[in-house]
């Protein structure tokens, strides 16, 4: 299966994803983990990212595209994967449509009033990538999963966040129609927990098979 996961920064696209990628043992492929990994390690993309990134501006749709067409092709995509943040724009979703076939846009939906918080309040781990909160921390500074170190990342704060959040209702949210239209969306209420909204789409999924 060919999946999607649509929603504003902070909707819990990674949490849902890493859950996904788990229990349906399908590749989870996000371009701003990419975009994080090419900066960490200085390479020509991560370079030009960073001066996208770090305003919460959007990598350039070409960049981004030829990115993920080269991850699509890989052996590991063969059966099936769930792209993370990607599409964000109507010229990567028409882009995409040339290069793949989608059966899944799972659209997590937030109340804008939480992202702040939930985004300023991340930690994320510096291995694996897991998603936390500081408020369900308790203080631990390592990750559950692999034991790796929390860290905050650079975007995560009060002005990059607006500007995330703008761009998102200006270009992003365009994407909620298309798929609509198309008739693959599903609508997830995302204000829940994480475990209430896993089980939501894990429903869906399961219905699928
Ligand atoms: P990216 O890394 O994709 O960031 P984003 O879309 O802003 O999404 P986030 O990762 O911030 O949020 P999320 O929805 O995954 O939330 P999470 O699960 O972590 O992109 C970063 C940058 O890269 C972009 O700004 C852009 O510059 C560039 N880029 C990436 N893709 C691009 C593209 N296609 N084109 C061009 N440029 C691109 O959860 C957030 C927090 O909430 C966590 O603390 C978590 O613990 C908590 N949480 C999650 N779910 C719940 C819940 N149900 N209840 C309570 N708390 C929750």
């Amino acid at each position: 299966m060919n999946i999607i996961l649509l929603g504003a920064p902070g909707a819990g696209k990674g949490t849902q994803a890493s859950k996904i990628s788990d229990a349906y043992n399908l590749p989870h492929i996000s371009t701003g983990d990419i975009f994080r990994e090419n900066i960490k390690n200085q390479t020509p993309i991560g370079l030009l990212a960073k001066s996208y990134t770090d305003k919460g501006q959007l990598v350039p749709d070409e960049v981004t595209c030829k990115i993920v067409e080269e991850r699509l092709s890989r052996e590991d995509c063969k059966n099936g994967y769930m792209l993370d943040g990607f599409p964000r724009t109507i010229a990567q979703a028409e882009a995409l449509d040339k290069i793949a076939n989608i059966d899944l846009v799972i659209n997590i939906d937030v109340d804008f009033s939480l992202l702040l918080d939930r985004l300023c309040g991340r930690r994320v781990c510096k291995d694996c990538g897991e998603s936390y909160h500081v408020s369900r921390l308790n203080g631990e500074t390592k990750c559950a999963r692999c034991g790796g170190e929390l860290y905050q990342r650079k975007d995560d704060n009060p002005e990059t966040v607006q500007s995330r959040l703008d761009v998102y209702k200006a270009q992003t949210a365009p994407l909620i129609d298309y798929y609509t239209k198309k008739g693959i969306i599903f609508n997830v209420v995302g204000n829940t927990t994480p475990e209430d909204v896993f089980q939501k789409v894990a429903e869906k999924l399961d219905a699928m098979k």
